[in-house]
């Protein structure tokens, strides 16, 4: 039996494959390539010394997916697949719309099919809007999202829920991350956005190669400590170790779970500056700019539950985080593209 991971491709995926493999999981990796290089694979295949078996499709197309389904014994479904831009989903609702949440429906409706019904579903803190509770539990009530993809989150997250409920051999988790950033240690995996990056991590590592001029600080008059943002930043390596203890959660035919994936532990834009900074002695020039539409002061999690429940805790450290970036960013200055 193996394990489908849909979007297996991209910075999560490929992550979690390497994680999977050496757990001793068989993966068969569903990616459309959209935002992704099948090189990340490859990388897999090296870092774990074993095959990773590829098909390129689209979760919307159901024939591809039919015939997924009829070569390989699939046991259960981490489905990563989906696009994340925040900004371009404000631009292009209707394609978020149709890419993620009919793109699922189209995965989930193949998958009962075939009898499998076991799902880890990649959510994100995003659902809970401007949090009601700080630290963030998972019984915090989800909120307002400020743009469609954090709406396609919020709704997949109702509608595997309602799936589930209806029929109760479905097991669903819902995983929230916070915010992944880090590298595999090895350097030859890492985020690979495409263009000017939207995100944080991205964006310094980018400065600190030479690509961009400078950081962009979006806003100093936040209530937070030092007036920047304050975010629960994530290894990326813990995070896909969460996915291996997630499937062992599913194949004790849990029903229904939602975790939050975080460390609990909140940073601002500058404390990651400053941390970049000294764990790699690059300097980081940057200037205040005015904050950015739909951003909120804070937002960290209370880990707890996925500690008891699932016996996961993030190991890496915000050194970890800031090393392992930069040694990816610094090997690979052109993502997968070198
Ligand atoms: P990513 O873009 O690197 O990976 C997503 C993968 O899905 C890509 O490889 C892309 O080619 C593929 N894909 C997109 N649409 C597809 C489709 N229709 N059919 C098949 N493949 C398709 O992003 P990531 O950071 O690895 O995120 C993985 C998942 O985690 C996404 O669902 C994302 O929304 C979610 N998430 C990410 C973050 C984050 O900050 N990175 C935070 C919370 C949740
Ligand atoms: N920031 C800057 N300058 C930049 C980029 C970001 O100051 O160039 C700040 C933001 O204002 C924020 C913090 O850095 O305070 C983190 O911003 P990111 O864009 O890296 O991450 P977000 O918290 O905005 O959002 C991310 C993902 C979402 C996901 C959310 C919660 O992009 O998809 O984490 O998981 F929903």
């Amino acid at each position: 039996m193996a394990i489908l991971v849909t979007g297996g491709a991209g910075f999560i995926g490929s992550h979690t494959c390497v994680e999977l493999q050496q757990a001793g999981y068989d993966v068969v990796v569903y990616d459309n390539l959209s935002n992704a290089s099948e090189k990340s694979l490859e990388r897999v295949e090296a870092i774990t010394g074993k095959p990773v078996k590829f098909y390129k499709g689209d979760i919307l197309d159901r024939d591809r997916l039919n015939e997924v389904f009829e070569k390989e014994q699939l046991d259960s479904c981490i489905h990563f697949a989906g696009l994340k831009a925040v900004g371009e989903s404000v631009a292009k609702p209707w394609e978020y719309y149709e890419n993620n949440i009919a793109g699922t429906l189209t995965l989930v409706d193949v998958m009962r099919q075939h009898g499998c019904k076991n799902i880890i579903f990649s959510s994100s803190a995003t659902v809970y809007g401007d949090p009601a509770e700080i630290p963030i539990t998972e019984n915090c009530p989800k909120g307002q999202c400020t743009n469609p993809y954090g709406w396609t989150k919020s709704m997949l997250e109702q509608i595997l829920s309602d799936m589930q409920k209806a029929d109760p051999e479905w097991n669903v988790v819902l995983l929230r991350y916070f915010n992944p950033i880090g590298a595999h240690p090895s350097g030859t995996m890492g985020e690979n956005p495409n263009g000017i990056p939207n995100n944080l991590m991205p964006y310094i590592t980018q400065v600190a190669v030479g690509k961009l001029p400078e950081l962009g600080v979006f806003g100093d008059d936040y209530d937070t400590p030092d007036g920047t943002g304050v975010r629960d930043y994530i290894h990326v390596v813990d995070l896909a170790k969460g996915h291996v203890k997630a499937l062992k959660k599913i194949e004790e035919n849990a029903g229904l779970k939602i975790y939050n994936l975080g460390t609990g532990v909140g940073y601002s834009v500058l404390d990651i500056v400053k941390n970049f900074e000294a764990a790699n002695d690059i300097k980081i020039p940057y200037s205040i700019k005015p904050r950015r539409a739909g951003d909120i002061a804070t937002c960290y999690s209370d880990a707890t539950k996925a500690k008891e429940e699932l016996g996961w805790t993030a190991e890496f450290g915000i050194k970890e985080m800031c090393a392992d970036s930069w040694r990816w960013q610094k090997n690979n200055p052109n993502g997968y593209a070198d």
